[in-house]
């Protein structure tokens, strides 16, 4: 069991709430037998924390949590409440069967909250805040408190807020961006003068939630750990509510690339990152855009041709982390409008074709004019150009002369120069 108590080592704990915040994303419900798989899978991706449910909202949430703690062992599993005595009670019921539990309680804190949403003053929200975590540490000295809303917050309440938090038994506090509205520099900041101002402190682990509203939720959460921040909440994918949350796999990815940053690690196995994106995905139909960071179709597919020229040269030139790292099979040149004649030739090699340079170059040009009509240019394309004997060759040349009207001239020279004079 890994520990995801306050520790002092450079040891980021990885909570995801996939499950929970993730399934509030508007559609990616799932049933209790999806979760549990995800849930096995999370396990094996590495997480610390699986926030696995908010078990007094349904029967069939109170049902996953429960099934998730009985079955998936050597992790630590966290259920959601309100500070509402009946949500402790579900919380605490459905993680009985845990090896390792945790009770996550909230409340907000910031004005607007706090007058249009709970209709409640500071007084009671402090009152509440004590109680709801004393009523926790009932079922599980693991208990992290979380003040919706932080960001908007005023910060001396705050302050207040955490520290009787902790007063009342919190392990963790967390500070959630829920409206995606804070920007690294502020954000990181608070988590500042949070670690500065509020008693008790250095007791307990400071955990950042970020939504995505901005496109800023990874940039806030990787700032904040600048600022002594130890644990992370994410989902796979980036999934939650309206832009979702921040994505597991980018600051994962952004520990490890940019250590020389951070200087913070996690015990995530990266190389399980694509498989567990692509579960979140078929579980819940929300397709990856194909540009996502990391695990996206694309994110590690070069097209253009001196993009491929240089990672067949060296990787290092147009790629930060290896494809196989994060558990693509590897790097894919794409054939299309703006490839040359070294992802032919690395084609033609893996497919065993052989063909002097003369065909290659004819080849190439054959298939650039297909990529431009069709956009995609797949494997039978290819074939198609080669079989239906479409390539010219031009033997004993030592320099290739366009022979297609197609070809403009110009084009062709800068072609040549291009590909550093392979004549
Ligand atoms: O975004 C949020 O404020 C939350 C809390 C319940 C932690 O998800
Ligand atoms: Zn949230």
């Amino acid at each position: 069991m890994k520990n995801t108590s306050k520790n002092n080592s450079n040891r980021i704990i990885i909570f995801d709430t996939s499950l929970r915040d993730g399934e509030q994303s508007p559609g990616a419900s799932m049933t209790v037998e999806e979760k549990v798989k995800l849930a096995k899978q999370l396990k094996k991706l590495g997480v610390d924390v699986i926030e696995a449910g908010f078990p007094v909202a349904t029967d069939g949430d109170f049902e996953a949590v429960n099934q998730i703690a009985t079955h998936v062992k050597d992790v630590t599993i966290c259920a959601l409440a309100r500070c509402f005595p009946q949500d402790i009670i579900a919380a605490g019921n459905a993680l009985h069967n845990a090896e390792s539990k945790r009770i996550h309680v909230f409340i907000a804190t910031s004005e607007i909250h706090m007058k249009h949403k709970l209709d409640m003053s500071k007084e009671q929200v402090i009152a509440s805040i004590e109680t709801s975590v004393k009523a926790a540490k009932r079922y599980t000295d693991d208990v992290e408190f979380s003040a919706e809303d932080a960001t908007r917050s005023d910060t001396k309440f705050l302050i207040e807020v955490y520290a009787k938090a902790i007063a009342a038994g919190a392990t963790t506090i967390n500070i959630p961006d829920t409206v995606g509205y804070s920007t690294p520099n502020e954000y990181a900041e608070l988590v500042k003068t949070i670690k500065k101002e509020v008693t008790g402190i250095e007791k307990v682990t400071i955990s950042v939630h970020c939504h995505n509203d901005l496109g800023l939720a990874t940039a806030n959460s990787l700032a904040a750990i600048q600022q002594g921040a130890g644990q992370i909440e994410c989902t796979v994918n980036g999934i939650g509510e309206r832009s979702g949350n921040c994505a597991l796999e980018e600051v994962v990815m952004g520990l490890k690339t940019r250590h020389d940053q951070f200087n913070h690690y996690c015990t995530i196995n990266t190389r399980e990152l694509v498989k567990t994106s692509r579960m979140v995905s078929e579980i819940t139909g929300m397709g990856v855009q194909p540009n996502k960071a990391i695990v996206g179709q694309n994110a590690f597919a070069h097209e253009a041709g001196i993009h491929q020229h240089g990672v067949i040269k060296h990787r290092q030139t147009y790629e930060i982390m290896n494809a196989e790292d994060v558990g693509f099979e590897g790097n894919q040149l794409i054939i299309g409008k703006h490839s040359g004649h070294h992802a032919i030739k690395q084609w033609l090699e893996q497919h065993h074709i052989e063909m002097s340079s003369v065909e290659i170059a004819s080849l190439s040009k054959k298939v650039k004019k297909i990529a431009d009509e069709n956009k995609r240019v797949n494997d039978q394309d290819i074939y198609d150009c080669i079989k239906q004997n479409t390539v010219q060759t031009i033997e004993n040349s030592q320099q290739v002369i366009p022979q297609n009207d197609n070809v403009n001239p110009l084009e062709f020279e800068r072609e040549v120069f291009m590909s550093n004079a392979r004549w």
